[in-house]
């Protein structure tokens, strides 16, 4: 099979351990042991004395109906049967576009976003054409492109809402036009939604909830502010795609595990308190990213809603250099970002704001520092 490096995961597997200051990630900071029990002291009291007890079997297979039941609570008109638990949105992604696609097939994908929804479907032989984002409509796509763009034997469109790296966000007017063309041919849309903001003022639609052959992966990593529970999901009303996954489940992980159910499903079952922390963090450091943006005259930022990206524009180091300029900003200066490039879009950088305050203000401080001193 020829698969591509993914570019961005390999950067972070080269180079996190060696950070001081890591603002490339794109979880919420996340959340300890302690502080999950602690969102209902009582019952995580109990849920602790429970799970010290507790076999560690396979588990429910497709997901405990605690935990079932909490994800179908995010979603309209998708019950239980509709969901299955998957080894993070990875490997809800992963599965899902195994399941629909076979080499010849047509794909239609947002471009650049999450390597895996284009080179996945790609490396399994299918036809993708990119569907690319525009800097200047706010790093969103055309509707008018998705036009041209789409075939009677179009199988897929995959979505990344909100955006990786960008942040960018399909409200629900922009994605009904995009199920209305789907529907004209009969194409299935996945819509990784790992990042769906927190903004309540924008309107906000599960593809799941809008589109009988639209398929919604999601996990605890991002917004839920838990990525090392490895527990994601995909939700469906399409009872062929959802039973293909289930035969793919069987041959490649079985369950997600006693452990990651159970605490997965305490979270969600306090989503509010876990949404308000994480909206907390993400409104407060936003500010500084902004206010840092406004007085730093070597970058711009067209600023994300309320998501864990954002994508910061370095206007001063010529697109070719931007890996090298990373590169020397950690070792020079101990501060962790993702070049632009390893999205496909050079001269811009990634920063994962939503981590601890002190190390995105120390990291801002020394990247201005090494925006000066690069190469001078
Ligand atoms: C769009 C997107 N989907 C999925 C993931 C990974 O999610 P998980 O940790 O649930 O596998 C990432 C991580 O960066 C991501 O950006």
């Amino acid at each position: 099979m020829n698969l591509a490096e993914f570019k961005c995961e390999a950067w972070l597997n080269n180079w996190e351990r060696l950070a001081t200051y890591d603002i490339a990630q794109s979880t919420v900071e996340a959340m300890t042991v302690d502080e999950i029990l602690k969102l209902d002291s009582e019952a995580g009291e109990r849920l602790w004395r429970d799970l010290r007890h507790e076999k560690l079997s396979y588990g429910w297979i497709e997901g405990s109906p605690r935990l079932k039941t909490a994800i179908s609570k995010l979603y309209e008109g998708v019950d239980t049967d509709h969901i299955l638990a998957s080894n993070g949105a990875t490997g809800a992604n992963f599965l899902a576009i195994l399941a629909l696609i076979e080499a010849g097939d047509h794909v239609i994908a947002q471009y650049p976003t999450y390597q895996q929804l284009y080179d996945w479907p790609e490396s399994l032989g299918a036809e993708v054409d990119y569907w690319k984002v525009e800097e200047e409509a706010g790093w969103l796509p055309s509707l008018e492109a998705l036009k041209e763009m789409i075939r009677p034997d179009t199988k897929l469109i995959c979505l990344n809402n909100a955006a990786q790296p960008t942040g960018a966000f399909m409200e629900r007017k922009f994605l009904e036009e995009v199920v209305k063309l789907a529907k004209s041919v009969g194409a299935y849309i996945l819509c990784d939604e790992v990042y769906m903001p927190l903004d309540d003022s924008l309107d906000r639609v599960a593809i799941a909830s809008l589109y009988e052959k639209g398929i919604s992966t999601n996990s605890m990593s991002k917004t839920y502010s838990v990525p090392g529970l490895r527990l994601g999901w995909l939700a469906s009303q399409d009872d062929d795609f959802i039973n293909e996954i289930r035969k793919l489940r069987d041959y490649t992980m079985i369950s997600t595990g006693v452990l990651d159910d159970a605490l997965s499903a305490f979270v969600l079952e306090h989503r509010d308190q876990v949404l308000a922390r994480a909206k907390g963090i993400i409104q407060e450091n936003l500010t500084i990213l902004k206010s840092w943006v406004d007085q730093e005259s070597n970058v711009s930022l067209q600023a994300p809603p309320e998501v864990s990206l954002s994508f910061v524009k370095l206007e001063t180091i010529p697109p070719e250099e931007t890996e090298a300029f990373a590169i020397s900003l950690l070792k020079e200066k101990g501060v962790l970002i993702i070049p632009g490039n390893r999205f496909d879009m050079p001269a811009y950088a990634r920063i994962g704001y939503a981590c601890e305050r002190e190390v995105l203000e120390k990291g801002l401080a020394l990247l201005s520092e090494h925006l000066r001193e690069y190469k001078k």
